[in-house]
């Protein structure tokens, strides 16, 4: 199973003081030192994090495959188009939500789809569908002729996290979930695995390549793991997270070495 690092969440660090400081580009080489297999950004409508420059410079130096993730609008498939990344992803998305939620209503869309796909396909630029574990989703993406699906794990994580907070804690409150008992949980935990598991079957059957991603950490990627099909995980929040502390102790004792 490969690993893509989402390097979107260092460009939200450093635009919180907008100086260059810390660069996403600078992170390529780390991530594959460490032995990633893709670096996954997202140029989002809004360009809260990732910045149309970083997008270019990053896909220009970048010695691993870029995963472009993109919306459906045109401005951004004509930029992505432009930038011609190994591989463009495309997401829903909201202007006013947190991150990604929820995979793409591919029925209701085909149509536009299609064009973004095959506008994407002239552009030598391979495609890859955010997907929630549907099957008929899935099969609608074989029809499309994509290479990818993505399936979005972010339910089965927000079930985890509510299961498990003591382990792993929620990225937001999940109202839905709130109400129900441990049983239940557990329950609804199953059943999350078992339609990720049986979307990626069914497009593994349509020959598709299949990636998951979105809410995965260092406790809750297990189930997903053993599920063979998947072929590749796209990793954001979690690792950027784990890089502040493993990295701090250093960046500290780097700086009492320069006072001294
Ligand atoms: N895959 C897709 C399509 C996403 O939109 C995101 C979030 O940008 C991720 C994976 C990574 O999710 P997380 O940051 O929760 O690991």
């Amino acid at each position: 199973m490969k690993l893509g690092v989402n390097i979107d969440h260092i460009a939200v660090l450093r635009n919180a003081r907008q100086i260059n400081d810390p660069d996403p580009l600078d992170a390529l080489g780390i991530v594959k030192r460490a032995g990633a297999d893709q670096i996954t950004i997202h140029l989002r409508e809004d360009r809260r994090h990732i910045h149309d420059a970083d997008a270019k410079a990053i896909i220009q130096n970048s010695a691993l495959p870029v995963n472009l993730e993109c919306s459906l609008d045109p401005e951004i498939l004509n930029i992505v188009c432009e930038l011609k990344p190994h591989r463009a992803t495309l997401v829903p998305e909201k202007r006013e939500e947190v991150t990604t939620e929820g995979g793409l209503d591919v029925l209701s869309h085909f149509g536009k789809l299609k064009l973004a796909v095959e506008q994407l396909h002239a552009h030598d630029i391979e495609v890859s569908l955010f997907i929630d574990p549907d099957l008929q989703t899935v099969e609608a993406c074989h029809k499309l002729g994509v290479t990818w699906v993505e399936l979005h794990t972010g339910t089965y994580a927000n079930i985890f996290a509510m299961l498990y907070s003591n382990l792993s804690r929620s990225r937001h409150s999940v109202k839905s979930l709130e109400k129900l008992s441990k049983n239940e949980l557990t329950k609804a935990l199953k059943s999350s695995i078992q339609q990720l598991h049986k979307a990626a079957t069914e497009a593994d059957k349509l020959k598709l390549k299949v990636a998951a991603g979105h809410g995965l950490n260092y406790h809750n990627l297990d189930a997903i793991c053993d599920i063979t099909e998947i072929e590749e995980l796209n990793i954001g929040q979690s690792i950027i997270a784990r890089s502040v502390f493993s990295g701090l102790e250093n960046a500290v004792i780097q700086m009492k070495e320069l006072i001294k």
